[in-house]
């Protein structure tokens, strides 16, 4: 089945003769591993026609089907997001934010126009079962733009398949004692925070908290979506004008909780399918296109001090190598945490005892512009250590 469907994408023009396929756009992906003996229990959770929809999200109610076990109880949960679009359109920022909490971030294939083009994305989304148990909202923030040149819609169906649980496919986690907080503002239109400048929010967990992890989102955005080709400020005027942006090409996404330092990621370089050469993405998309990776941090280690029942801020913000750190405009970031409680409802004890987490990493922009006339040779390198260590 699926590869009927790459060949399918491979050979649109053997199709086009006649004149009856739709291209079948495709990110190349690992099926979830979900039980597929299990009963399924499938529901709808929107059918929307993004057209001019900036700043107007698809927000719609979930209520938790009962009819494969009680909610939350299931093997596996997973969503399915088909969408058809026909005409001309640049690529687009997709945003699914659930009770809340961001659980996706995808982006859509730029159409052909004519016969069209269709995509299918089958998302694991087991790891949130917490969040479905309960009923709630669910926000699609797809900001397509419809003027003179562009006239590509995105129609778009969301389904959600709960796999019930049995002894040979028990129940996902352990959903009581797991619950999702969220590291983004907006809870109403899904808007996620722009950096810079950096984006704060303070957060309580609960005393007998005994797992914390952090998931990330960070895209890049305008002058920051292809931040690994911008330019030390330093050597910029060392290239033609306006031949590339500065900033330079290295960026670290910073998890601060009070202002320290708890955690970092290196983000992925995700092309989208208007990038670089666009025709290179069709039928078949760039890692991350429909999927936007992630990135976890662990924050167990930091426990010890959040687990004084008071709020404490947690802070993302994208860093440069450059001297002031600054980056330009703009990354779109969000974040959950992830809370793992003991069931005992005991207050979590222990001690920071040593906590080295220097503000930024050591960066070298050793700026060796070896230059004969025509070349720049730009290295910039960065090294980061994080060294936590508690007694319990
Ligand atoms: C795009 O969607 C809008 C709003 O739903 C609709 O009015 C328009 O006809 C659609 N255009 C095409 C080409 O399907
Ligand atoms: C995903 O949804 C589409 C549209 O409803 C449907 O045609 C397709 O069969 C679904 N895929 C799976 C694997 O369920
Ligand atoms: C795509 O849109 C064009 C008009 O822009 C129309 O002629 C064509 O029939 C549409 N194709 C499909 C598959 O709907
Ligand atoms: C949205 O945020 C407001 C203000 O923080 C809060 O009062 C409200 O309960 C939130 N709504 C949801 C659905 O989370
Ligand atoms: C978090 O709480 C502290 C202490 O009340 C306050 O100074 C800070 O401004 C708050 N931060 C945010 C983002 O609300
Ligand atoms: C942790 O530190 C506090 C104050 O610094 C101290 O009172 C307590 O005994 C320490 N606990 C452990 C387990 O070291
Ligand atoms: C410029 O120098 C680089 C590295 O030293 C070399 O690879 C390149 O061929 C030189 N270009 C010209 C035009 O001489
Ligand atoms: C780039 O700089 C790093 C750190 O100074 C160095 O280890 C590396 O060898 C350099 N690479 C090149 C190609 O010059």
């Amino acid at each position: 089945m699926i590869l009927q469907l790459v060949w399918t994408g491979l050979l649109p023009a053997l199709f086009s003769l006649s004149r009856a396929a739709v291209l079948v756009d495709f990110q190349v992906a690992q099926p979830p591993p979900v039980p597929q003996d299990a009963k399924q229990c499938t529901i709808q959770v929107f059918e929307r026609v993004f057209a001019f929809s900036f700043g107007d999200a698809e927000v719609v109610n979930y209520t938790p089907p009962t009819d494969c076990g009680e909610p939350g109880s299931w093997a596996a949960v997973t969503l399915n997001f088909t969408v058809t679009s026909n005409g001309t359109q640049f690529d687009r920022l997709g945003i699914l934010t659930f009770q809340n909490v961001e659980i996706w971030r995808t982006s859509t294939p730029e159409p052909t126009r004519g016969d069209g083009i269709i995509w299918e994305y089958i998302k694991d989304v087991t790891r949130f079962t917490p969040l479905f148990a309960e009923p709630g909202t669910f926000i699609m923030q797809l900001d397509n733009l419809i003027q003179t040149g562009l006239d590509g819609n995105y129609s778009t169906v969301m389904h959600a398949t709960f796999y019930e649980s049995s002894p040979e496919h028990p129940t996902a986690g352990q959903a009581s004692e797991r619950y999702h907080s969220s590291l983004d503002v907006a809870n109403d239109t899904g808007n996620d925070a722009s950096v810079p400048p950096a984006f704060s929010i303070n957060v309580t967990i609960p005393q007998n908290t005994v797992e914390l992890y952090a998931e990330l989102f960070a895209s890049g955005n305008g002058q920051e979506e292809f931040w690994y080709f911008n330019v030390p400020n330093d050597n910029i005027d060392d290239l033609p004008p306006g031949f590339a942006l500065g900033g330079g090409p290295f960026r670290e996404v910073r998890l601060l909780i009070d202002g320290q330092v708890a955690g970092v990621a290196f983000p992925y370089a995700t092309i989208f399918t208007g990038g670089i050469v666009p025709t290179a993405w069709r039928p078949i998309t760039s890692y991350g296109a429909l999927d936007l990776p992630t990135y976890f941090l662990d924050l167990t280690p930091f426990i010890p001090a959040l687990v004084d029942g008071e709020a404490h801020e947690y802070t993302i913000d994208v860093i440069s190598a450059e001297q002031d750190h600054t980056i330009l405009q703009n990354w779109f970031v969000s974040g959950l945490l992830q809370v793992v409680t003991d069931p005992s409802g005991a207050p979590t004890t222990g001690n920071i005892t040593s906590l080295s987490a220097d503000p930024f990493p050591v960066t070298t922009s050793t700026a060796q512009t070896r230059r004969n006339g025509s070349d720049v040779i730009i290295n910039v390198s960065a090294t980061r250590t994080i060294h936590v260590e508690l007694t319990s």
